[in-house]
């Protein structure tokens, strides 16, 4: 059952939130597509894995030009996945097991198709004249509508119309959204662009045109970063507030720079927000531990919980970004102790406790209308959300009966859950077993050699060797070791040691 903490800080400040891509991670009925009943069943694996929450991307109904991010109806279900009772019996049995729900909004732009776009056209925004403001999925961010003879805004793919956030029907349609899912028992909602939404009135060009895959990386742009949006958080907050239950909004603030994403969790405005900086960084010890010490400086500025991300469903895993092969997988394993020891909250991505890898996929096989759309400029975001392996051997590796609806590769079984369960050293149990062990307490770096990153928590050291000489492992009792030790912590490797 879940636990309210009243008389403590609130549960979302320690916690670890699972990101579940629906589409990929269990398929109860055949099709070849995840689903909210194949979430269901997989409760007791995620109970038993040790995360607080579950983050499940959207599965509102849908035309898919970005799987799900275009949303055309924003209190309902798509069919594909379940039903509104369907949720309502996840939501319930995820709490019985003690598992939070967190849901997935995207304020800043809907489908083309969602009804509003035609009835509605005051809620999104128009030029006659587009300026040269940028499409982050390529090309520019105006297209030439027939029916009204006037270019609508999408920031991101032209069948995502943006929303004009200075008209006070958006917001109030937005209010009835947030309040519709929170009634349903939702414990966090994941605001979706949320440095999006205002958009400059004037609609001015940009000083330099922005290329759009930029778009996210800088703040303070015409398009994005509004003032206006901090009075509006405030209001949003307010709203999640006064729900009981310690509920929280995490925003997707996608810059890189700390500092501008500290702006957003001021005390009174979003209660976190995936913080990407760690993300962006290669392996490598200089710039890890500077993207630490800014994210930990530009939440304390601002007196809120840090919060580190890895993997999601936008990225490619992080073994091959680490360089692939064993070696990649060693650091990210080696990652995995560096983030689930950093103070605040932590988010992984399905199959980030598996270890698995980006998967290489034919062009033809892609489905992210992205990589199309960009003429393979930019590499899609496919092979991070090819579906599950669950068991070993049996075709569709225990996601589904059907085909998937991404191909998995041969040998995918060797990652499954069941081929890693209860084995030593496998990389879900090095997760079950940091999870299970994760420290809380005061952040203090220790003293240590070039290359290494060595911090306490409390009565427990983190030690990761990222790219120095092999370090003697730290006094005091070995917790967890990301592979097994012989007194020293080689380049790639790391460890917890409890000096109780
Ligand atoms: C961020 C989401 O994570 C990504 O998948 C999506 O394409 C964009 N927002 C646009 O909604």
């Amino acid at each position: 059952m879940l636990t309210q903490h009243k008389v403590s800080a609130p549960w979302w400040r320690n916690a670890v939130v699972y990101e579940i891509y629906i589409r990929s991670f269990a398929d109860s009925d055949g099709d070849g597509l995840g689903d909210l009943e194949g979430i269901r069943s997989r409760l007791p694996y995620l109970a038993s894995l040790g995360v607080d929450a579950l983050w499940l991307t959207p599965f509102y109904p849908s035309p898919d030009a970005d799987h799900g991010y275009d949303v055309a109806d924003y209190t309902d279900v798509d069919r594909r996945f379940g039903s509104l009772a369907g949720f309502d019996a996840l939501v319930t049995d995820a709490h019985d097991q003690g598992l939070r729900i967190v849901i997935d909004l995207v304020p800043n732009h809907t489908s083309i198709e969602h009804p509003w776009f035609r009835e509605h056209p005051e809620y999104y925004v128009w030029t006659d004249e587009p300026n040269n403001w940028l499409s982050v999925f390529g090309g520019p961010a105006w297209t030439h509508d027939e029916e009204h003879g006037r270019f609508y805004l999408h920031l991101f793919a032209r069948e995502q119309p943006d929303l004009d956030w200075h008209n006070p029907d958006v917001r109030r349609e937005f209010e009835s959204i947030y309040r519709f899912w929170l009634d349903r028992g939702v414990d966090g909602i994941r605001v979706d662009v949320a440095h999006g939404l205002f958009k400059d009135p004037e609609l001015a060009d940009e000083a330099e045109p922005v290329p759009g895959a930029e778009l996210h990386s800088f703040g303070r742009r015409r398009a994005i970063d509004r003032p206006e949006l901090h009075p509006y958080y405030r209001d949003l907050r307010r709203l999640v507030d006064s729900y009981p239950g310690d509920r929280f909004l995490v925003g997707e603030v996608y810059f890189r720079e700390a500092a501008r994403v500290a702006d957003y969790v001021r005390p009174d405005e979003l209660h976190l927000v995936f913080n990407f900086t760690l993300l962006h960084e290669e392996w490598s010890s200089g710039s890890m531990r500077a993207a630490i010490e800014r994210t930990l400086a530009s939440m304390a500025g601002v007196g809120a919980t840090p919060s580190w991300v890895l993997e999601t469903h936008d990225v490619a895993r992080l073994p091959t970004r680490y360089g692939g092969g064993a070696d990649g997988l060693r650091r990210a394993r080696a990652a995995a102790l560096l983030l689930l020891a950093l103070p605040g909250t932590a988010f992984l991505y399905q199959g980030q406790e598996l270890g698995l890898e980006e998967v290489e996929l034919a062009d033809e096989l892609r489905q992210d209308p992205i990589f199309f759309r960009t003429g393979g400029t930019r590499l899609g975001r496919d092979g991070c959300r090819v579906p599950l392996p669950w068991t070993a051997d049996e075709p569709g590796f225990g996601f589904t009966t059907g085909t998937p609806w991404l191909p998995q590769p041969d040998g995918f079984g060797a990652r499954s859950v069941t081929a890693q369960d209860g084995r030593e050293y496998s990389t879900l149990e090095l997760f079950r077993a940091a999870l299970a062990q994760r420290p809380g307490g005061p952040f203090a770096w220790v003293e240590s050699p070039p290359g290494t990153l060595v911090f306490m928590r409390d009565e427990l050291t983190c030690a990761v060797n990222v790219d120095g000489e092999p370090l003697p492992v730290p006094a005091g009792e070995l917790v967890l070791a990301s592979e097994p030790l012989e007194g020293l912590l080689p380049a790639g490797a790391g460890a917890w040691i409890s000096t109780h």
